[in-house]
């Protein structure tokens, strides 16, 4: 006989002589290796995630609580310029820095990963891999910012600028903090090159790749109405961002440091930082698995349906892990884990 009980939310199932509880994943939004002096990581997202890790271990399920550092994309490469150091030895500097603060602040995570781990390089790899035979990735020419001065392509924060929209002159061209609207470079008012100041900037051609989202509308809008139990904030951020402002999304980046694209004509260029980000979930656990016997990853990620996977993040991060992710993940076609609850920092 089979007796089913709820004391923490999720499903128990009480055997005659046993008791197994379903697993519980949790993973909380990955900080930037160079957001050692932001602390909105800690409150919003890691400390919220520990508390829940804590409890759900308290409760006697199978919890697995997973994290890593944020290692590419420009916020890696400017953090490095700023201390005068190699992009590599600075990650490796600020990990070890951030693991220790955790440390010293009792985060209890299973596994503390990097994006930068050969994992997450041949995961991102793969998923690339998997969307191209799918058809979902496209080559363009697209249109991006360009420093005579600094003799180079400048993607995201790379440019300062004013926003478009609510015109702070504080934005970035990836975002703007103010009225939190994403950007792109080209979008922002009277730019600038954050490392120069360059103001003579050009808009070049380049060669990019594009998942194409849009092919995955109908899939994503499933995918959430299936969803329950998340913060209205959440789901009204998700389905305005699906319905009204999805566009095809540019995965690669004019830059040195990151996740190499396998793609002919495609050297020297990199995989988008929030392309391969979230996919570092996921190569943190298998980092986790393969560091002690008798653990899988697959257990927890693959065709994972007894698992129940919480996100916690910050609210900046809603459209990235309700829409972009789970294109990448639904796309590849395979059996992958997609978030059952999204928690942010609002609610
Ligand atoms: O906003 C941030 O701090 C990002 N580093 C969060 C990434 S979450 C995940 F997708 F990797
Ligand atoms: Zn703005």
């Amino acid at each position: 006989m089979i007796f089913r009980f709820d004391c923490c939310g999720v499903r128990h199932h009480r055997t005659r002589k046993t008791l197994t509880h379903d697993q519980i994943l949790i993973t909380s939004a990955l900080p930037y290796v160079n957001g050692v002096e932001h602390l909105g990581n800690l409150v919003g997202s890691l400390l919220p995630a520990d508390v829940h890790a804590r409890f759900r271990r308290q409760t006697g399920c199978d919890m697995l609580f997973i994290c890593a550092t944020d290692e590419h994309g420009t916020p890696a490469e400017l953090g490095a310029i700023e201390a005068g150091q190699d992009v590599r030895a600075f990650c490796d500097a600020q990990h070890a820095v951030q693991a220790d603060i955790y440390r010293r602040f009792g985060l209890s995570f299973d596994h503390f990963g990097r994006t930068s781990s050969p994992y997450n390089h041949a995961l991102t790899q793969h998923f690339y891999r998997r969307l191209d035979d799918a058809g979902l990735i496209e080559a363009r020419t697209s249109q991006q910012v360009f420093s005579p001065a600094d003799r180079r392509f400048l993607p995201d924060r790379y440019v300062l600028g004013t926003c478009p929209h609510c015109g702070d002159a504080g934005a970035r061209g990836d975002q703007c903090d103010h009225c939190g609207t994403l950007l792109d470079p080209p979008d922002l008012i009277d730019p600038r090159s954050a490392l120069s100041g360059d103001r003579a900037l050009e808009i070049r051609d380049s060669r990019h790749l594009y998942l194409r989202q849009v092919e995955l509308v109908d899939s994503i809008g499933a995918w959430i109405d299936s969803r329950t139990g998340w913060p209205p904030f959440v789901v009204s951020t998700a389905k305005g961002w699906l319905n009204a402002e999805l566009r095809d999304r540019c995965i690669t980046r004019d830059l040195a440091w990151g996740i190499a694209v396998p793609r002919d004509g495609f050297d020297g260029k990199v995989f988008y930082v929030w392309f391969d980000a979230p996919i570092g979930y996921i190569a943190s656990t298998q980092e986790w698995a393969d560091a002690a016997p008798g653990r899988d990853w697959r257990q927890w990620w693959w065709q994972a349906d007894d698992v129940s996977y919480i996100q916690f993040l910050g609210k900046d991060n809603i459209p990235f892990h309700t829409v972009s992710f789970p294109a990448t993940l639904i796309g590849s076609g395979e059996p992958w884990k997609t978030a059952d609850v999204i928690k942010d920092s609002t609610g």
